[in-house]
This record gives structure tokens, sequence and C-alpha cells, in this order.
């Protein structure tokens, strides 16, 4: 996209619409011009996180289209789903000053309407981590994001690394659905001391977020001692939940050393690997992952 493009992009007024048949009158407006879409699908309370997706899909398409949502059916537990921030007029002032061209703010009876009785399961990479503590989590996701992939039929859409089992899982399901979509992961943004972006950590109290940044700290020095082969991966991530424990993250959920592509689980860093947490802090649960690159021996 040309700097011009983008400007125009960033003073272009943010549209709202709130039907599939107003979203697909939009797109196709677009695309009847010939102009790229790029999809950010939110579940809105956005954070800087969010507005990188923003940014990365302005720099990829000549359009952005975000859609916000809070999908009912990726939650396992309803205190969650009623504990989410919910701020509709703060999220369209952002996006409309990053350069999103158009919300999609649906409604639950828009997105399942009554009768609605489909689910998307991709199996394998949804089992282990998140699939193993949240059940029904990732079909409640992977049914949403096909919904929004197949509803707008943008050229690209944008998801954090933040949640990089979903990133997989939505790569996954693109590839063995053949829907014609490029999925681009894009990295997480950190507050200062470490602490991923998160919609949750406004839930933490000033002592615990104080703690939180150990999260971080405990991730990348363990994926520098499992990159450099410094020990077993049991021992390191052994070493990494007494660390851990120690910060106060009580229960740990998971701490797990990961192949990058399928999300199988290694006892050495011999390939391009991840390494994934999920732990609770006085009463909320963060996640967070960091790459592990072998070193070369
Ligand atoms: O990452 C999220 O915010 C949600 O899981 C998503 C992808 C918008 C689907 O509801």
């Amino acid at each position: 996209m040309t700097r011009a493009a983008m400007q125009t992009a960033s003073q272009s007024e943010l549209q709202i619409v709130r039907s599939v048949a107003d979203l697909r009158r939009q797109v196709g407006a677009m695309r009847g011009r010939g102009e790229s879409v790029a999809l950010v699908p939110t579940m809105g309370a956005l954070h800087d996180g969010h507005l990188a997706l923003i940014r990365h899909a302005r720099r990829r398409c000549r359009h952005v289209v975000a859609s916000l949502f809070v999908n009912p059916k990726q939650f396992d537990r309803p205190d969650d789903l009623a504990a989410y921030p919910r701020d509709e007029a703060g999220d369209r002032e952002q996006l409309a000053a990053n350069g999103c061209d158009l919300l999609f703010a649906p409604g639950v009876a828009q997105m399942y309407p009554a009768g609605f009785a489909t689910s998307v399961n991709v199996a394998q990479v949804t089992e282990p981590l998140e699939g193993a503590h949240r059940p029904g989590h990732f079909a409640g996701v992977a049914t949403v994001v096909a919904k929004l992939l197949l509803q707008c039929l943008p050229d690209v859409a944008a998801f954090g690394e933040k949640d990089y089992q979903q990133l997989i899982t939505i790569q996954r399901m693109v590839r063995d659905l053949d829907i014609p979509v490029e999925i681009d992961g894009v990295p997480t943004v950190r507050e200062a001391d470490g602490l991923a972006l998160s919609s949750r950590n406004r839930r933490l109290s000033a002592d615990a977020r104080a703690r939180a940044a150990e999260i971080h700290a405990v991730l990348t020095d363990s994926a520098d001692a499992l990159a450099d082969g410094r020990g077993s991966a049991a021992t390191i991530l052994a070493k990494g939940r007494a660390r851990l424990g120690r910060a106060g993250f009580e229960p740990i959920d998971y701490l797990d050393l990961r192949a990058a592509d399928d999300l199988t689980q290694l006892d050495r860093a011999d390939r391009p690997a991840r390494l994934l947490v999920a732990a609770w802090l006085d009463g909320v649960r963060l996640i967070d992952n960091v790459p592990v690159v072998p070193a070369r021996r």
C-alpha cells in the first residue's frame, strides 16, 4: 500500500454494520473496485495488541474490516463471559484512529439465529494445552471464525501470536476446509516489563500486576536454556514451574514445549518449537508463549 493510500485509509470514516447482508454489501463494493480487504476479528475491549493487528492489516491490504463480537460459544465458564469487558464506543474511537474502514458488530441473534446447529471441530492441534483445560473453547472459536471468514471473505485475516494455539487452529481449519483466506500471525505486544497485553490484565490487583511479569521472565529464560540444550526439557520446565510457584502463580495449568507447527509435545528443542504457559495469579488466568529457536550445534 502506498503512503498516500494509507493516509486516505487512516482519514476515512469508520462505517458500522450489524448484519451479514450489510457487511457483504460493503465488502462487495470494495472488491468491485478491485481493492484488497483484510479482516481483524476481535471481541472488543481493544488494547495496543489489537491495534498492532489493525496496523498489520493496513500494511497488507487497501481496506481493513474489524469485527467486534463477544462470542458466547467460546467461553467455557459463564462467569468469564459475564466478566468480559465491553466498551463499543471506546473501541470505535480506537479503530477509527488507526485506519480501520469498516466495523462489523453483530448481535448474538445475527451470528447464532434460532435453530443454529453447526459446530466446527478441528482435531489434534486443539486437544492439548488450552483444549485440555477449556472444554469446547476451540470449537467455539473455530465456529465463529469460520463464519466471520465466510461472511466477509477477506484476502487476509490477522490473529495475534499471543493466542498461539488459536492461531495454529485457525490455520489448520482454513487449510482443511479450503477457505480462500491467508491467515497472518502477528507478534505479541508487551508492556515494558514483558507482560503480554491482554484484556484480562485489568483484572489484576496492583500487587498481582507487579508479580505478573515473572511469567514472561520464566518463559524467556527457559526458552534460552532449551534452545542451548542446557539440560533436559523436563528439568528446565520443572525449574520454570517452581519459579512461577515462588512468584505466587497457583495453579500452573501448563508450561510445555511443543512443536511450532503442529503442537506435538517435544522433549528437546531439536526443531522450531514454542514454549507455552497458562497459570493463575490471584484468580486471574494468564497465558503466554515464546518461540524456541534451536541453537546451531
Ligand atoms: O482472539 C479473540 O479475540 C477471539 O478468540 C476471536 C478470534 C475474535 C474469535 O472470537
